[in-house]
C-alpha cells in the first residue's frame, strides 16, 4: 500500500475515486496554507529543510529524507492497514465488527473527540513558531521543523475524518480549526496546555516530553476505537508522536549532560557561579519540569468522568493498549484506585473503573514519565552530581480535577494558600527563572555546534554526522 504522490494530497485512502471530499480537502488546502504562511514557523518559508516524509505506512516507509521548503511538504493522509474482520475490543458493542461508518447516536461524540485531538495540533506549531531565532544548533532546528511538519500533517489527519464522515458540520469543524489560536483571548483553542507559552527552547524540550507524552496516550486511546478510520488514523500518527518524545527526552537528557559537566569541570553546585558559566542549573530545570508535567497532567481530566466512562461503554475511546489488558473489557463491575484529598492528606480510593478511566491513562502516562526521569538521573549519576530530578505528587499544580481547589507540594502534601505563596517559586519557575533562560538563547548556526547551555546529541539523523547541515537558509 503506497502513497500516491501524483495527486495534489498524497494519500492512501484512495482520494481519486471520491470526488466530493477530494473537493473538499482541496479548498480547505489553500486555508491550511494561508494558517501555515501566517503562524507556522517563523521567518522559515524559504528554507531548505532536511526532513522526513512518510513515503508509505509499512515499517520502512520513513526511510525517505532529502531537503524540503516547509511549505512544499507532501501534507497526506495516511492510514494504517487495515484489519481484515477488526472487531471492537470494548463496551457494550464488544466483539461486533469495527464501524466503518459513524453510527448516527455518536456522531457529536466522535467529533468532539477528533476536534478536541485535532484543536491540540496546529496549536503546538503556532506555540513553537518563534523558536527558530534562537535554535541552540541546526540539529536542533531541523527536529523543531520536523515535528512542526507533523504536527500540520496530524491536523490532516483529523481534517480528513472530518470531511470524510462528517458532512457540512465536519467542514465548519475543520475551518473553526485554522480560526482559533493558542494564546488568542476570543478564540483559545481547547485544552489549556495549548495556551500556555512556549517562550523558549527549555520549555520546548519539557513540552514535547510531558505534553506531546499526553498525545501518545491519547492517541493511543483513540487507536483503539471502534470506528475504525479513527482508528487507523491514529496508528499512523503515533509512529510520529514517538520522535517527538524522543526530542523532549532526549533534548532534557543534553541539557542535564552539559550542566552537570561543567559543574563538574568548576567542582560547584553554586546556582550563580553555574548560571554565570552559561548552563542551567538542575534546580530550575526542576521546576520547569514541574511545570510542563503538572499541566499536561490536567490533559487528562477529571479523575471520576461520565464522558470517559460513557467513550468507554459506546465503543468510541478504548484504554491504552486495550486488547493487551486482561479483563472483560466491559469495567461494569471493576474498581481502580484513584487519588483524592480527604481531611487534610492525599489518599487512594477505589473508585468504579467505568468512572476512573481518565485516571487510568494518567496513570499510564505517570509511569511513561518516570523512565524518562530515570535516564536523566542516570546521566546526572554518571557525572558524579549528587542530585534528582522528581516528579512532583500528581496533585502539584491542579487546575483541573479534584485537587484543582487546593495547593499541593511536589512531596504531596496539602498546604495553605499562604504556604503555596511563599514556595511557589522554589516549585515553578519564576519569571527570574524565564528571564534567565531566554537570556542563554542565542542562536548557533553554524554546522555542528551547540549553545552553551546544551551538549551534543549522541548521533545525528538518518546516519548524517551531527555537524551536517540540517538546514540550509535562504540568503
Ligand atoms: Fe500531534
Ligand atoms: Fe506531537
Amino acid at each position: 500500500m503506497s502513497i500516491d504522490y501524483s495527486e495534489r494530497i498524497p494519500n492512501n485512502v484512495s482520494l481519486a475515486d471520491n470526488r466530493r471530499l477530494q473537493r473538499a480537502l482541496e479548498s480547505w488546502q489553500p486555508n491550511y496554507l494561508r494558517w501555515w504562511h501566517e503562524l507556522g514557523p517563523e521567518g522559515a518559508l524559504a528554507h531548505d529543510v532536511y526532513l522526513r516524509t512518510a513515503i508509505s505506512v509499512e515499517s520502512d516507509g520513513w526511510a525517505n529524507f532529502g531537503y524540503v521548503k516547509m511549505p512544499d511538504y507532501r501534507w497526506g493522509i495516511f492510514l494504517a492497514r487495515r484489519q481484515a474482520g477488526r472487531t471492537i475490543a470494548f463496551g457494550d458493542y464488544r466483539g461486533e465488527p469495527a464501524w466503518q461508518e459513524v453510527p448516527g447516536e455518536y456522531r457529536s461524540a466522535l467529533r468532539r473527540l477528533i476536534v478536541t485531538q485535532g484543536d491540540t495540533e496546529p496549536a503546538s506549531v503556532e506555540q513553537q513558531r518563534h523558536l527558530g531565532a534562537t535554535c541552540p544548533s541546526l540539529y536542533d532546528l531541523r527536529n523543531l521543523y520536523q515535528i512542526n511538519v507533523e504536527e500540520g500533517r496530524h491536523l490532516w489527519a483529523m481534517v480528513y475524518l472530518l470531511h470524510a464522515y462528517f458532512g457540512r458540520d465536519g467542514r465548519e469543524e475543520a475551518e473553526e480549526m485554522l480560526q482559533r489560536h493558542s494564546g488568542d483571548p476570543d478564540r483559545p483553542r481547547i485544552l489549556g496546555a495549548f495556551n500556555e507559552k512556549t517562550p523558549h527552547w527549555l520549555a520546548y524540550f519539557m513540552f514535547t516530553y510531558f505534553t506531546d507524552r499526553d498525545g501518545k496516550y491519547q492517541l493511543a486511546s483513540l487507536a483503539e476505537s471502534g470506528f475504525d478510520p479513527l482508528a487507523r488514523t491514529c496508528q499512523f500518527m503515533l509512529t510520529e508522536e514517538a520522535h517527538h518524545m524522543f526530542v523532549g527526552e532526549t533534548g532534557i537528557r543534553r541539557v542535564v549532560e552539559r550542566t552537570c559537566d561543567v559543574m563538574a569541570a568548576l567542582k560547584t553546585d553554586d546556582t550563580e557561579r553555574i548560571r554565570v558559566a552559561g548552563v542551567i542549573d538542575l534546580p530550575t530545570i526542576q521546576r520547569f519540569l514541574n511545570f510542563h508535567y503538572s499541566v499536561s497532567l490536567d490533559l487528562f481530566g477529571q479523575e471520576r468522568s461520565t464522558n470517559a466512562a460513557n467513550y468507554f461503554t459506546t465503543g468510541l475511546k478504548g484504554r491504552f493498549q486495550e486488547t493487551r489488558i486482561d479483563d472483560d473489557h466491559r469495567l461494569t463491575e471493576d474498581l481502580w484506585p484513584v487519588y483524592v484529598p480527604q481531611d487534610g492528606t492525599i489518599v487512594r480510593e477505589d473508585q468504579p473503573a467505568l468512572l476512573a478511566l481518565n485516571e487510568r491513562l494518567r496513570d499510564a502516562f505517570i509511569a511513561d514519565s518516570q523512565r524518562g526521569i530515570d535516564r536523566w538521573n542516570r546521566a546526572i549519576a554518571q557525572r558524579g552530581v549528587d542530585y534528582q530530578l522528581t516528579l512532583p505528587q500528581r496533585g502539584f499544580n491542579r487546575r483541573i480535577g479534584v485537587f484543582a481547589d487546593i495547593e499541593v507540594s511536589p512531596a504531596g502534601d496539602i498546604v495553605s494558600a499562604d504556604a503555596w505563596a511563599r514556595q511557589t517559586h522554589d516549585w515553578l519557575p519564576s519569571d527570574a527563572d524565564h528571564g534567565f533562560v531566554e537570556s542563554l538563547m542565542k542562536p548557533v548556526t553554524a554546522p555542528g555546534e551547540m549553545a552553551s547551555w546544551i551538549g551534543p546529541p549522541s548521533r545525528g539523523i538518518n546516519g548524517q554526522p551531527i555537524d551536517f547541515d540540517y538546514v540550509r537558509f535562504a540568503s
